[in-house]
Formats: C-alpha cells, structure tokens, sequence
C-alpha cells in the first residue's frame, strides 16, 4: 500500500500549513502530514513554508526576522493563524504521523525537544514521527540530538550517487521530486534499504507514473487522489 501524506495539510482544498488544512488532511484519511517549520525570532517553531511571509500570508518580512507576536498576528488564509508545532500535534493528536520538514537554520534542537516531549509527556511514540529536509546538514544536527526518529533526505534532482549521499544522514527515506525521479533513483534508494516518498504528485497521471515506479509514498495536496 502506498502511503499517503498530506502536504501541508491538503493544500489543494485549504490554506496551507494551517490547522483547517491538517484538519482537512485527516478528514481525507491520510497515513501523515507533512508540515514546514521555520524558527522564529523568539525561538517558537512554526509552520510555514516560505522564507518570507509575503506569499502565504498577508504579511511581508523573513519569517526568522520575526517575533512570534508579529508571525501571529497575521491572516495565513480564510482567517487562520499561522500555527505553532505545537498546536500542530495538538491537531492530529495521533491521528496520523507526522513528517516535520526543517526549513529554516536553527531549527533542529528546538524541533528535536518538541519531539521528545511530546514522547514523554503525550503519549506519541518516536515513530509517529519523519524529520525531513533540503538541508542535510540540519538532519545531521537533528539526529545528534534525537537518533531515535527517522530523517527523510529531501532531494530536487537526481544526484550522482542516487540515494548515496541520504546514506551520509542515516536517513530512513529520500524525497525526490516528481519532476526528476526515475527507476534508476528508486531501485538504488530500495537496494539501500531506504524508503522513497516522492513529493508534490496532484495530476492523475502523474500518480500513476509514480506508482509505476515502485515508491513507497506520494506527497500531494490531494490526498484524496492516491
Ligand atoms: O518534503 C517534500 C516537499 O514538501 C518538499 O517541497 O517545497 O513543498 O516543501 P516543498
Ligand atoms: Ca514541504
């Protein structure tokens, strides 16, 4: 079976990265929720996706230039706020697992302590849990800190080596985009024993290539569609 993962929720119907989108995710029955963090100014971890806030919301600026009371104060779409990952895990409340894609720097530790805790004091294990990232080099400062939960490699091309490089991170799956990935990046990531989640597959034929190929997950923001 594959497994499906809502991308930032289900981007498709809802306001990305907000919780009427993880809502919506769950309506849609997914495996997991894929969410993008930055850290803010003040050290809260939230769920955003752009460096800047000019696209997603009706604010402008670098989401790590700001506060948290300026982040919140801002309209993320239909009159949601831009939530913490905290209020996140809050949402799903176990009702699917969670792939945390690190976007910003900084951002490991406070992400590897919300983890834990949510472990030790919320009843979710570590493998309700994927940290992900383009930058690996935070998947490294990640796994330091947290080795019990899996890293996902999030790669945009096919890279010499195929999967080689995830192996550098331990990573428990690589994420390549639909644009790029082929048999060849697939059959290297499963001979290595890595799990491939391809990202951001919507078009129906597109779905049915991927599938072709033997992955494991597809990331969409149709949910419904896999
Ligand atoms: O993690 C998979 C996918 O979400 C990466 O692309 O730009 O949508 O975060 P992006
Ligand atoms: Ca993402």
């Amino acid at each position: 079976m594959i497994i499906k993962i809502g991308h930032r929720g289900a981007r498709g119907y809802e306001p990305e990265n907000t919780i009427l989108s993880f809502e919506k995710a769950l309506e849609l029955g997914v495996d997991w929720v894929e969410l993008d963090v930055y850290r803010c100014k003040t050290g809260e971890i939230v769920a955003v996706h752009d460096r800047k806030l000019d696209r997603s919301t009706n604010g402008s600026g670098v989401v790590a230039d700001k506060s948290f009371a300026e982040v919140r104060a801002l309209d993320a779409g239909k009159g949601q706020h831009i939530p913490t990952l905290e209020e996140v895990l809050v949402c799903v409340d176990k009702r699917a697992k969670v792939n945390i894609e690190i976007k910003g720097e900084d951002a490991a530790k406070p992400v590897a302590e919300i983890i834990e805790r949510y472990v030790q004091e919320n009843g979710w294990q570590h493998e309700d849990f994927l940290v992900s990232s383009f930058n690996h080099y935070e998947l490294l400062a990640f796994s330091r800190i947290c080795p019990q939960v899996k890293v996902g490699a999030v790669i945009a091309g096919i890279p010499i080596g195929y999967a080689e490089g995830a192996t550098k991170v331990n990573a428990y799956s690589v994420h390549p985009s639909k644009e790029f990935i082929n048999q060849a990046l697939v059959d290297d990531a499963h001979n290595r024993d890595m799990k491939v989640f391809v990202y951001t597959v919507n078009d129906p034929d597109d779905i049915e290539r991927v599938k072709a190929l033997g992955v494991d997950g597809i990331f969409s923001d149709f949910p419904d569609r896999l």
